[in-house]
């Protein structure tokens, strides 16, 4: 009897599932994305005030501090992770999104626009509902000056990059590629 009251319930929780997405979605997104063009603006400022080198902590401290800040605010786990990382241990991704960051790609490749690229489904994670939220973060031209080709780096900013990241895997990147993810845990 368990069973089939299981099954029933499961069924039943389909279509509702769907909209328990779509308005995770929006709620998340409200939340958590207002940090990216903040990081943009940041950094191009950062680079146009004191050179490549100078704008180093933009990305190696205060994005991680502005999501710090929204982790703090909503409770969530929010991270930003790469397939090919700068710091891997904290852009490290989990298999899920190793997922999402290929698929990304793909996507990319048969010509969505990389800005648009994002991913959202509840998954099960030691048995609970959890919501996963994925936002690519595309390659545009300030990125360049460090994660582009490693022969085009300026070379202070390299020998400040090697010293903080001997296992620097960031660099080799052309525009519009996508550079890495913003990603979100919301257990439900
Ligand atoms: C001034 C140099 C600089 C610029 C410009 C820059 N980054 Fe970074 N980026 C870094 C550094 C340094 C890290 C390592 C941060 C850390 O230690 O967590 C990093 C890390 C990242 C990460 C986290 C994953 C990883 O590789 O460790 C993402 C995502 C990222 N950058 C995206 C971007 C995007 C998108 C742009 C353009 C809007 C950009 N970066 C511009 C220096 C830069």
């Amino acid at each position: 009897m368990n069973k089939l009251l299981a099954l029933l319930l499961t069924a039943l929780a389909g279509p509702a599932l769907a909209q328990d997405v779509a308005a995770l979605t929006v709620e998340t997104k409200k939340a958590v994305l207002p940090v990216v063009p903040k990081v943009v603006n940041a950094m191009q400022e950062a680079v146009a005030d004191k050179g490549v080198a100078g704008a180093i902590p933009v990305c190696k401290e205060q994005a991680p501090e502005l999501i710090k800040v929204k982790r703090q605010e909503t409770g969530w786990d929010i991270r930003r992770v790469s397939l090919k990382p700068r710091n891997a241990e904290r852009g490290t991704p989990d298999l899920w999104e190793v997922r999402q960051l290929a698929d990304f790609n793909v996507r990319a490749a048969l010509g969505e626009k990389p800005e648009t690229l994002e991913k959202s489904e509840v998954v099960s994670i030691d048995g609970k509902p959890v919501f996963r939220y994925m936002k690519a973060l595309p390659v545009g031209d300030v990125c360049l000056k460090c994660h582009g080709p490693a022969e085009s780096l300026d070379p202070a900013l390299k020998a400040k990059l090697a010293e903080s990241y001997p296992q620097d895997q960031a660099t080799g990147y052309a525009k519009g590629q996508i550079r890495g993810a913003l990603t979100v845990k919301r257990p439900l």
